[in-house]
């Protein structure tokens, strides 16, 4: 996990412990997507911030292994499994990849946290209602 930590955000890559929160809170949703024994993508959810809002708070795929819709259903098993109405995440601006991934599944650009990133990019949020999930 650490390693495809490092491997898919570089400089953003949280510190092992911190990793180990995210997937071990038992608020949380996270995924993993595995290959020959060998983590290949993973993504996590976070329930606790508000009733009816969830964020994801990481989704990455190993770089051999993109193109091929892994991090689209990471994506969306990780909605179905939180089941609130509303998802919500952040990312960089120049983050293309993610922003073309994230408009095809269908989230919108709400708002702009300005220098949110260490080293001063902005971040672009991006939100998706889910009407009905909660009850499937
Ligand atoms: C962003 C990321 C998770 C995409 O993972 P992936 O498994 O390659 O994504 P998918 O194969 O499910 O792609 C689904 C769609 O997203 C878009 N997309 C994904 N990568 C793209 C790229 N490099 N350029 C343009 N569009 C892209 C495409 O529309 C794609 O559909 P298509 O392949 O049919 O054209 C992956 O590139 C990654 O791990 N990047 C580093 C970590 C990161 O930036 N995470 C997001 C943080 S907010």
């Amino acid at each position: 996990m650490a390693r495809l930590e490092k491997e898919c955000f570089a400089q953003d890559a949280w510190p092992w412990w911190d990793l180990i929160g995210v997937l071990t809170f038992r608020g949380n949703v996270s995924l993993k997507a595995v290959k020959a024994d060998q983590m290949i993508g993973f993504v996590a959810g976070d329930l606790k911030q508000a009733e009816h809002t969830g964020w994801i708070v990481t989704l990455g795929v190993a770089a051999a292994y993109r193109r091929q819709g892994v991090a689209s259903t990471l994506l969306e098993i990780c909605e179905r499994r939180m089941a609130r109405p509303r998802i919500c995440l952040c990312v960089r601006r120049t983050n293309q990849a993610a922003i073309a991934l994230y408009t095809k599944a269908g989230y919108q650009q709400t708002s702009v946290w300005r220098s949110y990133y260490h080293d001063g990019e902005d971040a672009l949020v991006f939100e998706k209602m889910l009407k009905n999930r909660g009850e499937d």
